[in-house]
């Protein structure tokens, strides 16, 4: 299962799936391929890191969405790498048509909250910020509704009495890059051979 890694930042949860590559335990996926939104990202550093390919790819002059064309654009890549999963990991743009049609059914992404608690932006802050005695971390499937596809797998993280947000926030990153490369390895022990 031919794997894309898309994020737009530090890259701590690509690099959990690069590592997890590297020491045997992603099973039958191959990660082809890093993807960025952000040309001075971090997470592009990992490319040399692993020997793994790793591209900027202009996603148009909006903040949060591609420009359509560009999304085309990026749609073209990954079917030009012959991506079989697409994995958000750090991916702050929404997805939509060309990409969402193409890959139908073929995205998914992490988020650091126990889902349908607390979308969209800054989840951890959320959590905290609600007081809640557990946060966590959700993989799902990626659909039209931001944060609203099924649900793959979620991990628990208890709020400590003595937990600051950093400290909280440490923990539910650790679930994640536990999380993460777990389910994209199941999901290549029953992906069809190609
Ligand atoms: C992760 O915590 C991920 O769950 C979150 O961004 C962080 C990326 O960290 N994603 C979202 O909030 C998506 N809505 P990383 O770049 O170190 O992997």
């Amino acid at each position: 299962m031919r794997v894309a890694l898309l994020g737009s930042g530090r890259g701590s949860n690509a690099e959990a799936v690069l590592r997890a590559q590297q020491e045997g335990r992603l099973g039958k996926a191959q990660v082809v391929g890093i993807y960025c939104d952000v040309p001075d990202a971090p997470m592009l550093q990992l490319g040399p890191k692993f020997g793994t390919p790793a591209f900027y790819l202009d996603p148009g002059p909006f903040k949060t969405k591609f420009s359509p064309e560009q999304e085309t654009f990026w749609a073209d890549a990954l079917t030009k790498h012959q991506v079989d999963l697409v994995v958000l990991a750090g991916f702050m743009r929404v997805i939509k048509a060309p990409l969402l049609e193409r890959f139908a059914g073929r995205i998914i992404n992490l988020h650091p909250t126990l889902l349908p608690a607390f979308p969209g932006l800054d989840g951890i802050g959320q959590t905290w910020r609600a007081g809640a005695p557990e946060g966590g971390c959700t993989v799902h499937w990626v659909t039209a509704e931001v944060d609203g596809g099924k649900h793959l797998d979620q991990s628990r993280v208890a709020r400590g009495t003595s937990d600051t947000q950093e400290s909280f926030a440490q923990k539910i990153h650790q679930a994640e890059h536990a999380l993460l490369p777990k389910v994209i390895a199941e999901l290549a022990e029953k992906f069809p051979q190609r």
